[in-house]
């Protein structure tokens, strides 16, 4: 099976564009589970811009699929994740330091504090991923440290220009590595309802973390009902 984790940090940023309480990500991720989603996603910045922990916090109280926590690896963040729980982590780089070329965590470069990250969550029952590109490198690196799984950053792919097939292949070719070395593959980063089937149809993944294509189609499907509501309402007021 292939399971679906929508992120919600979007709705998030819509709702600290006026620092109220709507549109509430945790809504949103019911709704998401309502629709099929088989796990939340939700990245819980250091700068807090979107995401809170009072809504991880709330989210691990009533989702009913799992709850996934993409974070730096920082000690205040491993700190956070192991008060607040998640079912699953993903670490994802937040310093252009930490970064590869084209944005993925770089492993390789870190494995003696990621590999102390994943042992602190993993003996705590939170199964990690790394948010990595589709290389050798870093898969290797990303088995060094002992993780549970990768997550492939598939921002090349969505990006490329043409028919991507030079991009899928490395995602592919990326995927079997991961497997054959014991890895639980993942993917994620710029998917849409365009360009996810062949990544879908990649045998290794299990996982696909979606975010901004859904949160957009979102606010396209629902834009005609949420004008209808108010409308009628102005209509009433003038009856
Ligand atoms: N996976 C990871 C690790 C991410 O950081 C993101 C973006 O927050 C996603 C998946 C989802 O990407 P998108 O919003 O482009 O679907």
């Amino acid at each position: 099976m292939l399971r679906l984790g929508v992120n919600v940090d979007h709705v998030a940023t819509v709702r600290q564009a006026r620092r109220i309480d709507v549109p509430d990500p945790v809504e949103a991720a019911l709704l998401a589970e309502k629709g099929g989603a088989d796990g939340i996603t939700v990245h819980l910045r250091e700068d807090r811009r979107h995401i809170q922990e009072r809504d991880v916090e709330l989210l691990r109280e009533r989702a009913r699929t799992k709850v996934n926590l993409e974070m730096a690896v920082t000690p205040e963040m491993v700190r956070l994740a192991e008060r607040l729980r998640p079912d699953d982590a993903c670490f994802v780089p937040e310093r252009r330091e930490e970064l590869t070329t084209e944005g993925g965590l770089d492993v390789s470069a870190h494995q003696g504090k990621i590999r102390d990250a994943v042992q602190r969550l993993q003996g705590r029952g939170i199964r990690v991923s790394l948010f990595i590109d589709p290389e050798e490198e870093q898969i290797a690196a990303g088995r060094e440290v002992g993780a549970h799984g990768v997550e492939l950053h598939t921002g090349r792919y969505c990006n490329a220009a043409g028919d991507r097939a030079v991009e899928l292949e490395q995602v592919a070719a990326a995927a079997s590595l991961a497997r054959r070395l014991g890895l639980e593959v993942h993917g994620g980063h710029g998917l849409n309802y365009a360009n996810v089937l062949p990544v879908a149809r990649l045998p290794e993944m299990v996982e696909l973390n979606i975010g901004h294509s859904i949160v957009a189609r979102a606010v396209m499907v629902g834009m005609e009902q949420a004008v209808r509501e108010m409308k009628a309402l102005l209509i009433k007021a003038r009856m």
